[in-house]
């Protein structure tokens, strides 16, 4: 291991047993706590969004509006929420996807995107990949490119990495660490 990635790895909390019985939660709010870790990661995130020459950070509600709203500050970009479907009051995009019981519904304001933009998107978990897919779509659907996607932690033992690498169509996904 890095040191960033020993440094990002102590400060995610384990939390058992929530939201419910069997789940280890992996909880980030002594990262964002601490400054030294928080800006290491912002650092980081932003390096990729150089690297990628994204023009755009997409932050997918809520944790990451929490992480992305700094890197695209850090990088000299803009910020774009993809937000949970009803937040959003001009005219929006909205892409559906499929929960393990039910479904969920996001949404972009279609002219914050053109198809000058190159869009990293950001968020902390990297879980199904279902929340991610989703937001590629959205991007694609408002005529803007994927640059690549980046989270915090990837969740290894869920088949989200290659579901997600399938929908990234050769941009790069980078995960910090993978729990
Ligand atoms: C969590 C997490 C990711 C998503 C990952 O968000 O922050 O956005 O799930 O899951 P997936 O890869 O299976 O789609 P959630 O909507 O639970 O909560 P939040 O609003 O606190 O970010
Ligand atoms: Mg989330």
């Amino acid at each position: 291991l890095t040191d960033i990635t020993t440094l990002l790895l102590s400060r995610i909390r384990d939390v058992e047993d929530y939201p419910e019985q069997g789940v280890m939660f992996k909880d980030i709010t002594p990262l964002l706590a601490d400054p030294v870790a928080f800006t290491a990661l912002t650092e980081t995130l932003a390096e990729i969004a150089r690297r990628t020459g994204a023009t755009k950070i997409v932050g997918l509600e809520a944790r990451g509006f929490i992480l992305g709203a700094p890197v695209a500050v850090s990088a000299g970009i803009g910020f774009i929420p993809v937000r949970k479907a009803g937040k959003l009051p001009g005219a929006t995009l909205s892409q559906s996807y499929d929960l393990e019981y039910g479904s969920a519904e996001i949404e972009v304001h279609a002219e914050d995107l053109s198809a000058q933009d190159r869009v990293l998107i950001v968020d902390d978990v990297l879980a199904t990949g279902g929340t991610a897919e989703a937001a590629i779509q959205l991007v694609r659907r408002a005529g803007a490119e994927v640059a690549g996607a980046a989270v915090l932690m990837e969740l290894g033992f869920l088949a989200g990495r290659p579901r997600l690498e399938a929908a990234l169509d050769g941009a790069p996904l980078e995960a910090l660490i993978t729990v």
